[in-house]
């Protein structure tokens, strides 16, 4: 393939969300094969030590080229880390022939470029449950189990490891000084998480069990969006997302990548649908609270991602977070 067309690919691998818009990966493209590589100069040491989520959000974006390459007329073949000598070489996607391009793979192929965080409040319509069922089925094809959190004693134990998290999280100066390194509020800025993508109101304050993740941490004085207000107003809508945990068998490289890969055609099939979504993974950041789910959940396997999805606000949706430039991220070679 020449140069021109692998950068289109690789622009659309690098619209794949990532944890803290991190971007961990590095392409090298050669005439019928794209190398995606982890990049560890782009790593969390304190949120993600194993790099579990960093490799999720590489396997998202080995999903969007392939999701890319399909919608441009090309089959391809995904090997998983095919060189055990060669341990930032997470996937090579291949060539495998020509292919007639489906509404579906073009649907797809849009869905990359609209595809969003959306963490302001969802409208209150649920999301179909045949839906849920096709989102499922696509996740299982890349041995990911999707699981909406539907019994109330499962919310009450998820709602509670997220703010205990959540709280851990807010006192760790450590973390703090991390995610605080990765919030932007230049809206140029071409990595991390910008402001304004995030909702301004303290995530505690808002009609829901579902705590978003706080970006802003210790800068906020919490009265300030807390205020008095309307004592005659009517109480504001509670907030009811549809919460899915997807999770794996094993719990290593391969199935990490595996859940990015499932987690990018459920992003993708949802966002084709009208759906948005954002990711609430704090009480998997951490070796207890993701321990205490998979007990407290009875979960065969291993929680790899816990995603809120619903049907967007009308009106803007929170900002769209920049991407580096595909020159810095891909390497072409001859040959
Ligand atoms: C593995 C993973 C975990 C994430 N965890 C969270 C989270 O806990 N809270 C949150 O608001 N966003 C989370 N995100 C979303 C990222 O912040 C988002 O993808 C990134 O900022 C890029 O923005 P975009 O998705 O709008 O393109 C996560 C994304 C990934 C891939």
């Amino acid at each position: 393939m020449e140069q021109q067309e692998w950068a289109q690919v690789v622009t659309a691998a690098t619209r794949a969300p990532s944890i803290h818009n991190t971007q961990p990966w590095r392409f090298v493209a050669s005439a019928d094969r794209l190398e995606v590589r982890y990049d560890a100069t782009r790593a969390l040491p304190v949120l993600d030590p194993t790099g579990r989520q960093q490799v999720i959000s590489v396997g998202i974006a080995v999903e969007f080229a392939v999701v890319a390459l399909a919608a441009a007329g090309h089959l391809s073949e995904v090997q998983l880390l095919p060189d055990p000598g060669d341990e930032e070489l997470l996937a090579v996607v291949r060539l495998a022939g020509p292919h007639d391009p489906t509404a579906e793979d073009r649907e797809l192929a849009a869905a990359v470029e609209r595809r969003h965080t959306v963490r302001a409040p969802f409208r209150s319509q649920a999301v179909p449950a045949e839906l849920l069922d096709r989102l499922q089925a696509e996740a299982a094809s890349f041995g990911t189990w999707f699981k909406p959190i539907t019994r109330s004693e499962e919310e009450v134990a998820t709602v509670f490891l997220i703010s205990r998290a959540e709280e851990m999280e807010q006192g760790d100066p450590a973390y703090v000084a991390e995610l605080e390194s990765w919030l932007r509020t230049d809206p140029a800025a071409v990595d991390g998480v910008p402001v304004e993508a995030v909702p301004s109101g303290d995530p505690h304050a808002r009609p829901s069990n579902w705590t978003i993740r706080d970006f802003v941490v210790g800068s906020r004085e919490r009265s300030e969006f807390n205020p008095a207000g309307d004592p005659d107003a009517p109480p504001p809508d509670v907030e009811r997302p549809t919460v899915v945990l997807m999770g794996t068998d094993g719990d290593d490289r391969v199935a990490w990548l595996q859940s990015g890969r499932a987690l990018a055609r459920v992003l993708l099939q949802a966002t084709a649908a009208g759906l948005a979504a954002s990711p609430l993974t704090q009480a998997l950041d951490w070796p207890a609270t993701r321990t205490r789910m998979r007990s407290r959940l009875s979960l065969v396997g291993h929680p790899q991602m816990l995603l809120r999805m619903g049907y967007p606000q009308e009106g803007p949706s929170g900002a769209h977070s920049g991407r580096r430039p595909v020159a810095e991220v891909l390497t072409v070679r001859e040959g």
